[in-house]
């Protein structure tokens, strides 16, 4: 069964948008299997965001996600990278579509409100950054 990491923002979270977003993706169909508050360490933050070390917005990126509280969850489903991703809309929300999370909670391309794994691999490497295996819990998801 496939999993993906999420993370509500620090800008999100300060805004008291958390239960909004989880909620978005919860409608997605996909089942929420671990949830917990932290504010990141740097030395995470910096594994996290390794594949961008190069960029130029990695220095700040590392400092905005590790400003403030983030909420971490895994969620799991068929196609749940992409149904998330989806849910999500596009990186800058100034490109985001209607009705995805960016585009409604997001206010800019750092402030993104929500991160969410780009592959099945990337998650796989992703969750186990923020959760230990007994952190999530296996469930029927009930309609
Ligand atoms: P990226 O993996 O490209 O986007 P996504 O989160 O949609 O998978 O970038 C990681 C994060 O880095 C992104 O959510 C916000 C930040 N970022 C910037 O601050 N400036 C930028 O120009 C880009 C591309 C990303």
């Amino acid at each position: 069964m496939e999993r993906t990491l999420v993370l509500v923002k620090p800008d999100a979270v300060e805004k008291g948008y958390t239960g909004a977003i989880l909620a978005r993706l919860e409608a997605t169909g996909a089942k929420l299997v671990g949830a917990k508050m932290l504010k990141i360490p740097k030395a995470l933050a910096e594994k996290h965001y390794e594949a961008h070390k190069a960029k130029p917005f990695f220095g700040s990126v590392v400092g905005f996600i590790t400003s403030g509280p983030v909420v971490a969850a895994v969620f799991e489903g068929t196609d749940v990278v992409t149904k998330v991703r989806k849910a999500m809309g596009a990186t800058n929300p100034a490109n985001a579509e209607p009705g995805t999370i960016r585009k409604d909670f997001a206010e800019s391309i750092e402030k993104n409100a929500v991160h969410g794994s780009d592959s099945p691999e990337s998650a796989k490497v992703e969750v186990a950054l923020y959760f230990k295996p007994e952190e999530i819990v296996s469930y029927q998801l009930r309609s």
